[in-house]
């Protein structure tokens, strides 16, 4: 099958909380490996993973300092081949975090920077400026880093005088290459095709569009950095190298961009010449709002189609709030984490039960539109954002570079629970897990919902088992059957299909409607005598239209109706 990225599940493991493998309370590859039948029975067709490369962990291994290198907390290189290995057997792809913005301060190219001091090519690899003010002891500019405090941060020269400051748009740690630097574009094509000989299947790569700054440094209003990303920046001239870089390997390679930006900057970033998917964050926002649904899957679905690239539809993932909560709180996106900005990710009087009754619905709309759909490990279990997380427990940088203000995205990074055994099998009976996982989390579990008809799990499960099966779901053409403004809290479509039309109803309102005719292929909440209830989705897959010769026979039916008289021409009579 030839650009199976096109209409793909992609499941996104976050590797600390997954499956510890060694009993050391962090989530490793050896985990992964020995789960990969959960995740085949679950009917994904790739993973992503979260990045396992050597790392300090300064950002949870988003800020690495080998890039050929797996971290020992997640294992070897060879558990890597491993994993990969198995994965393949189950025919299932593996793509994995590549972090092209920043390295580690203790990657190697960095700290012969520092060492090698001003003007050296070395440190012409990031982006290191002279001070302002008399002694050059200021920033160069005021630019703000996402993660709280300035963005420049001052090194001592070898001869150990203060000296120059270098570029960070996340934490110090997380030191900015130069991507203006041909050295720089050369070795990350060489770090690409490391993974893609040990058979790595793609990418998810990490900020990608901010590789370039605007290089005259000025001062902005608010702080906010200057990212050149429109048509002439020369970032598009990176993912043009990429994706030669890829092209060049067979069996389809695929690379999915992170980017906030809007649809029609996101849609440069995925022309043919380019990268092939784009987180569309838009659907994250939107909430359980059908009018801001609409608007989401319109605008991002207009501008891909713009540059013949699909849609990816994302909920969840290990920087936001998880959707149970944030929809049961009845608001869209506050207080999350989105590319840019950073908040607290803190709730107030959460309707669990509310939110999951929701999920389950938007589910069923993420997994029916054309294009890829993202699924970030524990959705589809129906965990909730951990919020009531004690302050010594966090491990967020964003805790404490903000000063103690913003708690972070721990919440949505809680280990999976496996069992109602101990440390609901996600470790050993004896290990701590890294983050702790509430104890009423047992009935979530997967032993628990295994089994259970109406489990989120079982919902994801037949969800995913209609989609495989279905030339109209994920595969098809959207067509919108309700008008758009007709009612905010109704949204109905097609997806047309070779040979097969699957009607999509979302119910978002507070009372139960009729379904269409047609054969119920799925919904999130028990239909009886043919109605949704309330805040529920349902894939009905519509009658075949009437060839023009059973519209014949028909109409010439109706007319022998009409006409007794001619008894021999009514069809099957
Ligand atoms: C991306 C990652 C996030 C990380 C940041 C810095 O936004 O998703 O987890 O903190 O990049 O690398």
């Amino acid at each position: 099958m030839t650009e199976w990225w096109r209409h793909a599940v992609i499941y996104q493991i976050y590797p600390r909380s997954f499956g510890d493998g060694d009993g050391d309370g962090m989530g490793d590859l050896a985990g992964i490996t020995a789960r990969m039948q959960y995740l085949a029975d679950l009917g994904i067709d790739a993973l992503w993973l979260s990045p396992v490369f050597a790392s300090p962990q300064v950002d949870h291994g988003y800020d690495i300092s080998d890039y050929r290198d797996i971290d020992p907390l997640f294992g070897t290189l060879e558990d890597m081949d491993e994993l990969i290995a198995t994965a393949h057997d189950y025919g299932i792809r593996v793509t994995l975090d590549f972090v092209p913005n920043h390295t580690s301060d203790q990657h190697q190219w960095f700290t012969a920077a520092v060492a090698s001091g001003r003007g050296s090519p070395e440190r012409a690899r990031y982006l290191f400026r002279d001070g302002r003010g008399p002694n050059g002891d200021e920033p160069p500019n005021n630019w703000k880093s996402v993660f709280g405090g300035p963005s420049w941060t001052r090194v001592d020269e070898p001869d150990g005088s203060p000296g120059q400051w270098y570029y960070h748009l996340f934490a110090p740690e997380q030191p900015d290459l130069n991507w203006r630097n041909p050295e720089v574009v050369a070795e990350f094509a060489s770090v690409l095709r490391f993974w893609l000989d040990r058979g790595a299947d793609g990418f998810r790569i990490d900020v990608s569009d901010a590789l370039i700054k605007d290089d005259a440094w000025p001062d902005t209003a608010t702080g906010e950095p200057i990212i050149p990303k429109g048509e002439d920046s020369p970032v598009h001239e990176v993912y043009r190298e990429f994706r030669r870089v890829m092209d060049a390997y067979p069996g389809d390679r695929m690379a999915v961009i992170e980017t906030g930006a809007e649809d029609e900057i996101v849609s440069l970033f995925i022309r043919p010449d380019e990268m092939h998917l784009a987180f569309n964050f838009k659907f994250v926002h939107a909430g359980f709002d059908g009018p801001k649904l609409r608007a989401a899957i319109d605008s991002s679905l207009a501008a891909n189609a713009a540059v013949g690239a699909p849609t990816t539809w994302v909920t969840d993932n290990h920087d936001t709030p998880r959707s149970v909560s944030r929809l049961g709180q009845n608001a869209t996106l506050a207080g999350a984490y989105v590319p840019g900005t950073m908040a607290s990710g803190i709730f107030q009087e959460v309707d669990l039960e509310l939110g999951t009754r929701r999920a389950r619905a938007l589910a069923l709309v993420l997994l029916a539109l054309p294009g890829a759909a993202y699924i970030y490990n524990g959705q589809e279990l129906g965990l909730p954002n951990v919020d009531d997380l004690p302050d010594e427990v966090l491990q967020d940088p964003i805790w404490e570079r903000s000063g103690r203000t913003v708690r972070g995205r721990d919440g949505c990074r809680i280990p999976v629970p496996w069992t109602t055994g101990a440390n609901l099998g996600f470790s050993r009976a004896r290990a701590k897990p890294w983050l702790p996982i509430p104890r009423e989390w047992a009935s979530l579990s997967v032993a628990a919902q295994h089994a259970s008809a109406d489990s989120m799990l079982t919902l994801y499960r037949e969800a995913l088992r209609v989609r495989r099966a279905s030339t109209a779901l994920g595969r098809g053409t959207l067509r919108w059957v309700s008008a758009p403004g007709e009612a905010d809290d109704l949204l109905v479509l097609d997806m047309v299909g070779e040979g097969s039309t699957v009607r999509v109803v979302v119910n978002l309102s507070g009372a139960a409607i009729d379904l269409p005719e047609g054969e119920l292929l799925l919904a999130s909440q028990p239909v009886s005598a043919g109605q949704l209830p309330a805040i529920a989705a349902a894939w009905v897959a519509l009658p075949p239209a009437p060839s023009i010769a059973d519209r014949l026979i028909s109409a010439v039916g109706d007319l022998t109706e009409a006409i007794p008289i001619v008894p021999t021409l009514r069809p099957g009579g």
